[in-house]
């Protein structure tokens, strides 16, 4: 990709994205800017990486194509009202902060500036991420096609409109929290039956992941994976009974309808 490529905030987020970006060679390091206000944090990440440490955000602004908005959502409106109107003509702005809605950042923008809202999740941290992408009108194809492979080099992306931005939020940005739950539990169960700590969270994340895998990979309905394990009078019906009877599946649906109904107030 031949367009600079700007950050103003670099933290845990920001600095998935730059590590996805410079590792998959998209976009050479000499043509990304990073501004954060701790002048330490932008030396580090120079050093790392090779990137241009930026002297401001109106620097990050003004020099590059693409403008990452990569700091907390309470920090977010304000620093982008800072950098308006140093923003060249075409620049095409990305926030990545939770909650902020595209008519927000039109306010403080412009209503003509090009805008895209982005909801990665954290396992963008080990290139496992999963992120939305909603632009507004003005954000052509080109810009969206840039967008989307920016945010699939530390996982995959795609792209939705801004009304699904709650499930989003329930599926995959607040996901990773109730998949660590239910990976904690089903340790502490391999070590109540007498299984070492370490090995028990090592065989129960693998067994999320693998069946993470076999539902991506073989487009097959997760119940007839799940009718794969289960031989007839076998172990495993034993525990998908008491699973159905506890009520896991009305917990995850009740849990992530208060997510999405939050997801939703926060918005307002
Ligand atoms: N973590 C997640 O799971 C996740 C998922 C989806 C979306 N997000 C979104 O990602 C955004 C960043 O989250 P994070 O976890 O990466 O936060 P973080 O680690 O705290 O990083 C925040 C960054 O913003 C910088 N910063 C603070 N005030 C600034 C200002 N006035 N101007 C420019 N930069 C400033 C900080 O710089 P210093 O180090 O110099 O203070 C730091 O680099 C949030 O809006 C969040 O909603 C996060």
């Amino acid at each position: 990709m031949e367009k600079k490529i700007g950050f103003i905030g670099c933290g845990n987020m920001g600095k998935a994205i730059l590590g996805g970006l410079i590792a998959s060679g998209q976009v050479p390091a000499s043509n990304i800017w990073v501004y954060t206000p701790s002048a330490d944090s932008v030396e580090a990440l120079r050093e790392q990486y090779g990137i241009n440490a930026a002297q401001s955000a109106q620097d990050v602004a003004q020099i590059t194509d693409i403008v990452f908005g990569a700091v907390k959502p309470g920090d977010m409106l304000k620093v982008m009202g800072d950098i308006a109107s140093s923003l060249n003509k075409d620049s095409l702005v990305v926030s990545i902060a939770a909650g902020i809605t595209l008519d927000q950042l039109a306010t403080v923008l412009g209503h003509d500036r090009k805008l895209v809202r982005a909801m990665p999740n954290t396992p963008a941290l080990v290139n496992a991420g999963m992120t939305s992408i909603t632009p507004n009108v003005l954000v052509t194809p080109e810009d969206i096609a840039d967008i989307v492979a920016i945010f699939r080099c530390f996982g995959h992306a795609e792209v939705i409109s801004e009304a699904m931005i709650h499930p989003v939020v329930g599926v995959s940005g607040s996901a990773p929290a109730y998949v660590f739950m239910f990976i904690e539990a089903m340790a502490d169960a391999a070590v109540l039956g007498g299984m070492p700590r370490d090995k028990a969270y090592k065989f129960a994340a693998q067994a999320v992941m693998g069946s993470a895998k076999m539902v991506l990979e073989t487009g097959q309905h997760p119940g007839a994976l799940k009718d794969m394990v289960c031989s007839p009078g076998g172990t495993t019906i034993e525990a998908v009974r008491v699973l159905e009877q506890k009520g896991l599946r009305s917990a995850v649906m009740e849990a992530m309808e208060k997510c999405m109904e939050k997801s939703r107030q926060m918005s307002k």
